[in-house]
C-alpha cells in the first residue's frame, strides 16, 4: 500500500525535510582533510537534536550511528569512526531526521579539498541523474520512468548503476512502498499519484555496478575499488510535477 499524504502531513514532512537539508549543508562546511568521520557524526547528531528532531538512522535496524559517511569506494552506509578524511577524497553523507513522527532522508557527495576532474565529473553526473529522474516525477508517471532516466544518463557517461540498493517511499517509516530502482524501463512499474512521497537516490559508480558488503553488515563498497557517488532527495508527487522536500 502506498500512502497518499494529506496537506497537514505534507507540511510536517516539509519541516522534517528542511531539517535534513540544513544538516547536510552544515556538514558540507566541515568536510575537510583531517576531520574524522566520527566528528561529522557528532556534529550531525547535535544539530538534528537542536531542531527538535531525532536522527532517523540511529538504531534503525541496528545501525549504530546517526549518519552514514561513505568515502571514495564506499558506496553507502559507511559507519562513522576514527578514520580521517584525506585531501582528494569524495565523501557521501546520508542523513535523516524524524520530526513529529515523520521521517526525512537525503544524501550528498562532497569533495574534500581539491579532487580530480574524474571524481568531479562523477559527482556532477550523479546529481544530473537525480535531476533527470525528478523531472519525470508527476501524477500518472511510473516508477520505471525514474529508473530509466537514471540508468540512461549514468550509462551514457560510462558509469555503473548500483543495483543492490534502491530509492523508496517515505513517511512515518524511512522505508515504505514503493521501491524506486535506479535501473529499468520507462513506462513500466507502479503509477505515481499526487500526494505520494518518494526518495529518489542514484548511487553511481565510476567503474563496475557491482558492489560487496563488509562483514559489519552495512558498509557497501564497489567491487573494483573505484569511487562511487550518491545524491538523494525526498520528492512529493504533485499533479504537474513534484516538490523537492530536502533541497
Ligand atoms: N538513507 C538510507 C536510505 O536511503 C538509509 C540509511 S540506512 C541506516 O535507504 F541504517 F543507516 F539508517
Ligand atoms: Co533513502
Amino acid at each position: 500500500m502506498i500512502a497518499i499524504r494529506t496537506s497537514r502531513e505534507l507540511e510536517l514532512m516539509r519541516t522534517a525535510g528542511k531539517i535534513t537539508r540544513d544538516t547536510l549543508l552544515y556538514l558540507g562546511e566541515h568536510i575537510k582533510p583531517g576531520v574524522r568521520t566520527a566528528d561529522l557524526n557528532a556534529l550531525a547528531h547535535e544539530y538534528i537534536l537542536k531542531q527538535k528532531a531525532r536522527p532517523a538512522f540511529l538504531k534503525y535496524n541496528g545501525y549504530p550511528k546517526s549518519i552514514c559517511v561513505s568515502p571514495d569506494d564506499v558506496v553507502v552506509h559507511g559507519i562513522p569512526g576514527s578514520m580521517r578524511i584525506e585531501e582528494g577524497m569524495i565523501v557521501s553523507i546520508d542523513a535523516g531526521a524524524v520530526y513529529e513522527g515523520y521521517v526525512s532522508d537525503a544524501a550528498r557527495t562532497y569533495a574534500a579539498g581539491r579532487i580530480s576532474t574524474e571524481k568531479q565529473r562523477l559527482i556532477d553526473v550523479t546529481r544530473e541523474c537525480f535531476y533527470r529522474a525528478a523531472a519525470a516525477v508527476r501524477d500518472g508517471a511510473r516508477i520505471g520512468d525514474i529508473s530509466a532516466a537514471v540508468q540512461t544518463h549514468a550509462e551514457a557517461n560510462g558509469y555503473g548503476v548500483v543495483r543492490a540498493l534502491e530509492g523508496h517511499g517515505i513517511g512515518r517509516k524511512m522505508h515504505e512502498d514503493p521501491g524506486v530502482p535506479n535501473f529499468g524501463k520507462a513506462g513500466t512499474g507502479v503509477r505515481l499519484r499526487a500526494g505520494m512521497v518518494i526518495c529518489v537516490e542514484p548511487m553511481i559508480n565510476m567503474g563496475t555496478w557491482k558492489v560487496r558488503f563488509e562483514a559489519d553488515g552495512w558498509t557497501c563498497r564497489t567491487e573494483d575499488g573505484q569511487p562511487s557517488a550518491h545524491y538523494e532527495n525526498m520528492l512529493a508527487v504533485m499533479a504537474d510535477g513534484c516538490e523537492n522536500l530536502t533541497e
